[in-house]
């Protein structure tokens, strides 16, 4: 792909520098007390490319709460663990919800619309811990190892914070559990949800952590295979069309890129066959999207040309 990488860090500080000044940025998530602690004039972002490039600008290396970003790691380790079978027990549709709604999921007999909405990372949560001995652990060794860094941590105030704050993912998962739909105790299933939810990382890890998405399942930093092709397709189509919540539509149509936000203020951005752009800032807007990130990667997408579309 052609793209015109002049000047990148420049470009990059110029639209970060320029959502400084913008006076609506959204409210910091605060249904759970330990995020409504962040700062929220913190603002990094970074690019990294599979051809080895990386430029961070701002605070592209404090770490934050990745939150629903996690949901992706998860489906990742998810497809690698039981294949074909996954789809029998979470659907790939958008849900055109909000993504901890229940309503869709007593309709639908247990069976959640897709794997980055609260229900299915829950469902992916119970393939975890029914197929890890310490699930818990192997999620934090799968990050470490894509990422190619060690220093990658759970935030235990946050866990603390989102167990105590938990009941409408208690409700998501006994409900899955009463369609047969949860196989390990609920309990345990949501303690792995709200351990993946509390991991902190950095604009950096995340953007290369992510990565063999942009390159058809292939780590480039080290030439391993992460996921299939068709894997890493899969999972770059579930982020097309509800990776950014119930702006999953809107943000196709003004950006084209596979994303997946999380509601500490993070989003990644996959451009296939180029690299990955993760932008940083908690205050959120209505749907829970970052207001700066969403508008970094916007003006970013729209100056290098990257829509998919
Ligand atoms: O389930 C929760 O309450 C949060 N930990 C979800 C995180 C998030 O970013 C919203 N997700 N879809």
């Amino acid at each position: 792909m052609n793209k015109d990488l002049s000047n990148l860090r420049e470009k990059l500080q110029a639209l970060l520098l320029a959502q400084r000044d913008k006076s609506a940025r959204g409210n910091v998530a605060d249904y759970i007390p330990a995020l409504a602690e962040v700062d929220p004039n913190l603002m990094g972002a970074a690019i990294a490319t599979i051809d080895g490039d990386f430029v961070g600008v701002g605070d592209y290396q404090h770490a934050f709460s990745i939150q629903s970003i996690s949901k992706v790691f998860g489906l990742v380790m998810a497809m690698n663990r039981v294949g074909d079978a996954l789809w029998q027990r979470v659907n790939m549709e958008p849900s055109g919800q909000p993504f901890n709604s229940i309503i869709q999921l007593e309709w639908e007999k247990g069976i959640p619309r897709n794997p980055v909405i609260n229900a299915g990372a829950i469902l992916i949560s119970d393939v975890l811990v029914s197929h890890y001995s310490a699930s818990k652990l192997a999620f934090i060794s799968f990050l470490r190892t894509i990422a190619n860094d060690e220093d990658i941590h759970i935030d235990h105030d946050v866990f603390q914070s989102e167990l105590a704050h938990g009941n409408r993912n208690a409700a998501l998962a006994y409900l899955m559990k009463s369609f047969n739909n949860i196989e390990a105790e609920v309990p345990d299933v949501l303690e792995h949800y709200f351990t993946q939810c509390s991991v902190t990382m950095n604009c950096q890890q995340l953007a290369q952590s992510l990565l063999f998405l942009a390159n058809k399942g292939v780590n480039p930093l080290n030439n391993t295979a992460v996921c299939t092709r068709k894997e890493a397709h899969r999972v770059n189509a579930i982020l097309s069309t509800s990776g950014m919540y119930d702006q999953s539509g809107e943000f196709a149509f003004s950006v084209g890129l596979p994303a997946k936000s999380g509601v500490g203020g993070g989003i990644v951005a996959i451009v296939p066959n180029f690299g990955v752009i993760c932008a940083w800032s908690p205050p959120l807007n209505s749907f829970g999207n970052s207001v700066v990130g969403m508008n970094f990667i916007a003006g970013l997408a729209e100056e290098l040309g990257l829509s998919i579309y």
